[in-house]
């Protein structure tokens, strides 16, 4: 797989959500070319650091974006988005336990990873966001209403 930039076909069309999504391609495009100066292992934390910290924010808005105008498969969609957090975490816990290959592994993943998402997963809510996004009508759905209670309980 070559390509690690946004393109127009990427788009789904809210400025914000495109700008972040461009955001995490940028911040994997900087890991390849490290990785092809030979230099990843001296941004490996700052990358990771990043890719973290762009991911949460973004994640958070997309699923408050969803949320709020009551998308049906908003539960589907925060799964895919928990199971790419703690595969993160396995790759930080790797990284940190000093295993070799993390920088490569993490690119590959990464890069197969925001495609596929974007492509099958965030063009879903696409239309549906922009339809409701022109329309006065959006309501959180029940089910949405109780998901995100849960998610955004304290921890106790
Ligand atoms: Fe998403
Ligand atoms: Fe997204």
């Amino acid at each position: 797989m070559e390509t690690t930039r946004w393109k127009q076909s990427f788009s789904i069309n809210v400025a914000e959500l495109d700008r972040q999504h461009k955001r995490l391609f940028d911040t994997v495009a900087e890991l390849e070319y490290s990785l092809n100066m030979g230099r990843a292992d001296t941004i490996i934390d700052e990358v990771l650091a990043k890719v973290v910290a762009h991911t949460i924010e973004h994640f958070a808005a997309e699923e408050a974006l969803m949320y709020e105008n009551g998308f049906p498969d908003l539960a589907a969609h925060c799964h895919e988005h928990s199971m790419l957090s703690q595969q993160l975490t396995t790759f930080n816990l790797s990284h940190m336990a000093g295993r070799q290959g993390v920088p490569v592994a993490l690119l590959e993943f990464l890069k197969t990873w925001l495609q596929e998402h974007i492509l099958k997963s965030d063009k879903k809510y696409c239309d549906f966001l922009n339809t409701r996004l022109n329309s006065d009508k959006s309501e959180p759905t029940p089910e949405s209403a109780a998901l995100m209670r849960q998610k955004t309980q304290p921890l106790s």
